[in-house]
């Protein structure tokens, strides 16, 4: 089963493909570009050893020379001194690159990232290729042209929209994936389904065990609809002047709660889990979202394993961490919230007793 799904952006349009063994066909992806001869792969140290072989490969059998560029896998690698290494690997490549070079980003979100970003500003812009291997990089960060890295004042901060020209998902990398990481990525499905897709909720309601067990055809499924409705959005809206702001769901609390807890002792998508908890539980307040609606998100999300509450989360520290978050307007924290599952608004006015009910209601 293969599913395809155009991102539409003008002249900038791309494609992006689904199915098992899809790393298989890079090669002619790349070479159907046009005027490719060169192809730089950037990949962390972990997904190189599972699966750059692969993709090497594949580009070879298409005629275009490949070198391989790795860094340190973990979120600590996104950073502009990583980016500089890269850019340092990618100029003392022989024969020298040229514009017409094609970088591909094989591995998860801090790779397509990071690699995005040195495509935006290597030679003023060389075009991007990515394969995703981690679901939150196929259902989200692989699509949509934001790229960038870290910065010590915060989480990209430095960063260019770049869109990709193409993107290959192959859904046949997921089995290796640690399962937190897995989760993590659902967390961002079922985020989706809230915001646009109630049937996507079902389908990961009744599909529950075999995306757990990674099953590829229900994989190949679960990452399309994801895909078509990230495609979408980012269609609509590509600079985040309106809509692609509902993408934010869950993350207004979720980033504050990954912020206090330190990165790495909470992961995002549990962060984001917890934030959309909580969201539902404001919207209830508000009379905009049913109870047995937030009850029913919060069911799936406690089958997939992701987390719904939070002891001792402590309020008085995280505001702060909300008024200041890169998308809170002068102080005014801002929340994007369902009016009923599958729809979402984004609302300027949440109240600091709001709030803070929300995270009472997270404590327990
Ligand atoms: N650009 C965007 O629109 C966007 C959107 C969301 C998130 N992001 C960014 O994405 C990053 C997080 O991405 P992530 O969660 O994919 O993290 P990641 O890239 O660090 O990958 C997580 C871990 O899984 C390993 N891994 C990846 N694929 C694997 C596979 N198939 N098998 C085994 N191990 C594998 C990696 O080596 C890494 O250790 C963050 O930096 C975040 O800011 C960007
Ligand atoms: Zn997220």
């Amino acid at each position: 089963m293969e599913r395809a799904i155009n991102v539409e952006l003008g002249t900038r349009s791309y494609r992006v493909r689904i199915g098992a063994g899809a790393l298989g066909s890079l090669g002619a992806a790349v070479a159907g570009l046009g005027g490719a001869t060169a192809a730089a792969v950037v990949s962390d140290d972990r997904v190189a050893a599972l699966y750059a072989r692969r993709a090497i490969d594949s580009l070879a059998a298409s005629g275009v020379r490949a070198g391989l560029i790795t860094f340190p896998a973990g979120e600590a690698s996104k950073t502009l001194a990583t980016a500089s290494g890269v850019l340092d690997a990618l100029f003392a490549q022989r024969p020298a690159v040229d514009r017409s070079a094609v970088v591909v980003a094989l591995g998860g979100g801090v790779t397509g990232d990071l690699a995005g970003f040195v495509a935006a500003v290597a030679l003023r812009g060389l075009r991007f290729f990515q394969c995703p291997t981690t679901l939150l990089a196929d259902v989200d960060s692989s699509v949509g042209g934001k790229t960038g890295v870290d910065h010590p004042a915060g989480k990209n901060l430095i960063g260019a929209f770049h869109q990709p020209s193409g993107v290959l998902i192959d859904v046949a990398a997921l089995p290796t994936l640690p399962p937190a990481e897995l989760r993590g990525g659902l967390a961002e499905c079922v985020k989706h389904g809230v915001i646009r897709d109630e049937a996507l909720l079902d389908f990961i309601e009744r599909n529950a065990g075999a995306i757990l067990a990674c099953d590829a055809d229900v994989m190949t499924e679960l990452v399309a609809r994801n895909v078509a409705i990230k495609a979408a959005v980012v269609s609509a809206d590509e600079r985040e002047s309106g809509q692609r702001a509902h993408l934010n769901f869950g993350h207004t609390i979720g980033h504050a709660i990954e912020t206090l807890a330190g990165y790495g002792s909470v992961t995002h998508g549990q962060a984001v889990s917890l934030g959309m908890v909580a969201a539902m539980h404001l919207a209830v307040r508000r009379g905009l979202l049913g109870q047995c609606e937030a009850d029913r998100v919060e069911r799936l999300l406690g089958a997939l394993g992701l987390p719904l509450r939070r002891a001792g989360l402590d309020f008085a520290a995280l505001l702060p961490i909300m008024r200041h978050d890169k998308k809170a307007r002068a102080g005014q924290v801002r929340m994007v919230l369902p009016s009923r599952l599958g729809a979402v608004d984004v609302h300027d006015d949440v109240t600091t007793d709001e709030l803070s009910a929300a995270a009472g209601y997270l404590a327990g």
